[in-house]
């Protein structure tokens, strides 16, 4: 016999599990549920509790295929695995995958946050995916020295209910090969208002990815050509490699918190279509600056336009950080491309393997010769006879 008040009990904490499961609180932004890999699986991680042979359990998570936790300065094969923080990481072997649920506002735009290192094969790659939307990321480039880096991807929810799945693709003849992951984080993303006097939406880059506040790299957005589900709102990466995102803790940035650093060459390329009225002048204005990340000069840009297209050379004023610089151009349609990319292909002078290049910030798109300062003077007159009567 079961006592009524345990049943009464068991009831009240099923109906408790019932309403907590009903108002699924929806994802916050930042770091997933054991995002970075650090809590301990129940029995501890298997280098504390010896080597087990069953399936690997990591907490928050749901894995398919050879998942296995890795250690900092754990060896392979005489070289050190990397784990870009903290002091575990997973890797997935051959068509292996770690997936996570997470309660989405659906039909709204989320950007994924997550670091990534190689371990053996030079083409190894990660799909990222949110099921039906995907994307292959290319791990062949390292953009820096540390062994590792950061990217952002984006997705709009389908459903109130995300399913974030890191796929491993490679088919290895070595199974202990595959893609490291680390420090996975969520942001849900808003698109800016363009502003009245500027065709640029998000023209100064304030949103975009989740940043850690102790990622000194910033994030790179690979190859993205769908204007509607980019991680840096507005724009397009429409290059092979990716460009980066940086921000003021780390670097120098010309307004604001945030810019774009071009760190690829010719291959690294942003872009946006604003909308123009046809065959009328315009003006577009934009920063460019160095990071301070110890960028090995000269820096340049290749700046597109409408009609023009124009090198800019990075020559700022003795104590500037970056200069204003403007190309004016005429519209041929309702809408008109504009786009940079790096002329030059940079590296550090401290270390010549991180790529860097200049940094593009505030971006601006509007008539010239429009009214603006006339109509400033005329505020002003305005202003003068009102303060008269
Ligand atoms: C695991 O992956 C295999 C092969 O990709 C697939 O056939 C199987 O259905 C997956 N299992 C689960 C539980 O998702
Ligand atoms: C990535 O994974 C998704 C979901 O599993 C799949 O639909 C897509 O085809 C994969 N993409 C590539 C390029 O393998
Ligand atoms: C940032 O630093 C904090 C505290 O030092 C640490 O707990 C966290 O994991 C770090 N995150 C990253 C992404 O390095
Ligand atoms: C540049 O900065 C230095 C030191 O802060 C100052 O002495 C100098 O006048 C500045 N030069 C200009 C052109 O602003
Ligand atoms: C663009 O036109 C304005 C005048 O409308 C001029 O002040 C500016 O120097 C021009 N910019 C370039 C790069 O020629």
């Amino acid at each position: 016999m079961v006592p009524s008040s345990t049943i009464c009990f068991r009831l009240s904490l099923l109906a408790l599990l019932f309403a907590f499961s009903a108002a699924a609180a929806l994802v916050e932004d930042g770091e997933l549920v054991n995002g970075d890999f650090e809590t301990p699986p129940t029995g501890g991680f298997s280098s504390e509790a010896g080597i087990s042979d069953g399936p690997v359990s990591i907490p928050g998570w749901k894995t398919n295929g050879t998942v296995e936790v890795v250690e900092s300065g754990q060896k392979q094969g005489g070289m050190i695995l990397i784990v870009p923080q903290g002091a575990h990481a997973v890797r997935l072997g051959n068509d292996a995958e770690i997936s996570q649920e997470v309660a989405v506002e659906k039909g709204a735009l989320y950007s994924v946050t997550f670091s990534a290192a190689r371990t053996c094969a030079q083409l190894e790659s990660l799909n990222v995916s949110v099921p039906p939307a995907s994307q292959t990321i290319d791990l062949q480039t390292l953009y820096s020295i540390q062994g590792w880096d950061t990217y952002a991807w984006a997705f709009q929810a389908a459903e109130a209910e995300a399913r974030v799945v890191f796929r491993n693709p490679g088919m290895e003849d070595d199974p202990t090969c595959g893609p490291i992951i680390d420090d996975i984080a969520i942001k849900k993303l808003f698109v800016p208002d363009r502003p009245k006097d500027n065709a640029v939406v998000n023209g100064d880059f304030e949103e975009g990815p989740w940043m850690f506040r102790n990622e000194s790299l910033g994030v790179l957005l690979p190859t993205n050509l769908d204007e509607e589900t980019s991680s840096l709102p507005g724009w397009m990466v429409e290059s092979n490699r990716a460009v980066r995102y940086v921000d003021s803790n780390h670097f120098t940035v010309p307004g604001g918190k945030r810019a774009v650093e071009l760190l690829s060459g010719k291959e690294g390329i942003i872009s946006q279509m604003v909308e123009t009225k046809p065959n009328k002048p315009y003006r577009l204005t934009f920063s460019l600056g160095q990071g301070g990340d110890a960028c090995k000069q000269p820096l340049a840009v290749m700046v597109f336009a409408g009609d023009q297209a124009e090198n800019i050379h990075y020559t700022p004023d003795s104590n500037s950080t970056f200069q204003t610089a403007n190309v004016n151009f005429t519209s041929k349609a309702e809408r008109t491309r504009v786009a940079f990319y790096s002329v030059y292909y940079n590296t550090r002078t401290d270390d010549l393997s991180s790529l860097c290049g200049p940094v593009v910030d505030d971006v601006r798109v509007e008539l010239s010769g429009s009214s603006k300062a006339r109509f400033g003077g005329l505020g002003f007159m305005l202003l003068m006879v009102l303060m008269l009567v």
